[in-house]
């Protein structure tokens, strides 16, 4: 039998997905948007790019949970983002209640799915996600690490001119400003990267790196990045459904892993069946592995904030930091 994956949100990270998991072909695909006709019209479109592309894969479009039931894999890109005038605690406060709704329905349909979470702020819409769906944190994980890893490859290869084939990169920790690039477990044809670029050139590509995702809003004026990452959810769908147990960076829910407990931060993660595998502790060296407690730091700092304010969202949310389940 097809896997079916859920999508909600059919903007345009949601939309780009759902068009590079049908040209995979290996799943049936369900749109789920609050906008009327949007996710049906989408789905449509795509159903009937299956045959020019060549996919057999049904796209089905939705403003409801019904069609998604029984789904293997849950993305969740429902969000809206940053609005003139509007703080980023204000944005949390919304995205943590669309998350919380969208969760607590998508979960009830799909009692066995994993949850991919790409909703920003990233790691804590997972911590969101955990909480609502009551899912063990195998069944929970959040696209920030490939994405952010990708970048840093990008602009990698770019300064050296050579393949982003060749090129291998370890970005761990929150996404965004709290980023921690482990430049010394980055490599290019196994040579690592500080024997090949200056320590000054290489920390202005880890800095790029750091405001990958706001030199493209930049650029677009309106809207966020989606072409990247849409392609970092599909290889984690991938990695998941097709059981390939490849080691991603993903925001993983820690239980004491590199000393953080409690809260979502990005982690090399072995992903197959099921989920979350493991979790891949390497050695960091000390700078890094500070770096990688303030960034979890920064995430819990923010989850308290919702904790403290969970009256303005409307979603009956269960507390947040729990301690985990024996
Ligand atoms: N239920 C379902 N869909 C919703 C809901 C909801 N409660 N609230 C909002 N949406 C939908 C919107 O209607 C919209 O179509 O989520 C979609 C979001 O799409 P875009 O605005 O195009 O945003 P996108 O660029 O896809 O980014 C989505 O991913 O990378 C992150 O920061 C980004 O949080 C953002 C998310």
């Amino acid at each position: 039998m097809r896997h079916k994956i859920t999508i909600i949100g059919a903007g345009n990270v949601g939309a780009t997905l759902a068009q590079r998991l049908a040209e995979r072909d290996y799943a049936d695909i369900v749109l789920v948007d609050i906008v009327e006709g949007l996710p049906q019209g989408k789905a449509l479109d795509l159903l009937e790019a299956g045959p020019v592309v060549g996919y057999d894969s049904l796209i089905t479009g939705s403003n409801g949970y019904a069609e998604s039931a029984g789904s293997d894999v849950v993305v969740v890109t429902s969000g809206i983002a940053r609005k003139p005038g509007m703080s980023r605690d204000d944005l949390v406060m919304t995205n943590a209640g669309i998350v919380a709704g969208v969760v607590r329905q998508a979960s009830a349909a799909s009692p066995d799915a994993v949850i991919v979470v790409v909703s920003n702020p990233l790691d804590v819409m997972a911590q969101v996600a955990l909480a609502v769906s009551g899912f063990p944190r195998e069944r929970v994980v959040g696209m920030a690490g490939v994405l952010d890893t990708a970048r840093f490859r990008a602009f990698l290869a770019l300064e050296l001119g050579a393949s982003v084939r060749d090129v291998q990169a370890y970005v761990l920790g929150g996404h965004g400003d709290t980023m921690v690039p482990l430049t010394h477990l980055s490599t290019v044809a196994g040579v690592p990267v500080a024997d090949l670029i200056p320590a000054e050139r290489l920390e202005q590509i880890v800095q790029r790196t750091r405001d990958g995702g706001a030199e493209i809003v930049s650029l677009l004026k309106t809207g966020s990045a989606y072409y990247a990452p849409s392609a970092a959810v599909a290889q984690m769908v991938d990695a998941i459904l097709l059981d390939t147990r490849q080691v991603l960076p993903c925001s993983v829910h820690l239980r004491g892993e590199y000393g953080i407990s409690g809260v979502f931060s990005g982690v090399p993660a072995r992903l197959g069946a099921g989920g979350l595998l493991e979790v891949i502790e390497v050695a960091l060296s000390e700078p890094d592995q500070r770096a990688l407690g303030r960034s979890a730091d920064a995430v819990r700092e923010v989850v308290e904030l919702i904790e403290r304010s969970r009256t303005q969202i409307q979603a009956d949310l269960p507390p947040l930091l729990a301690p985990p389940p024996a």
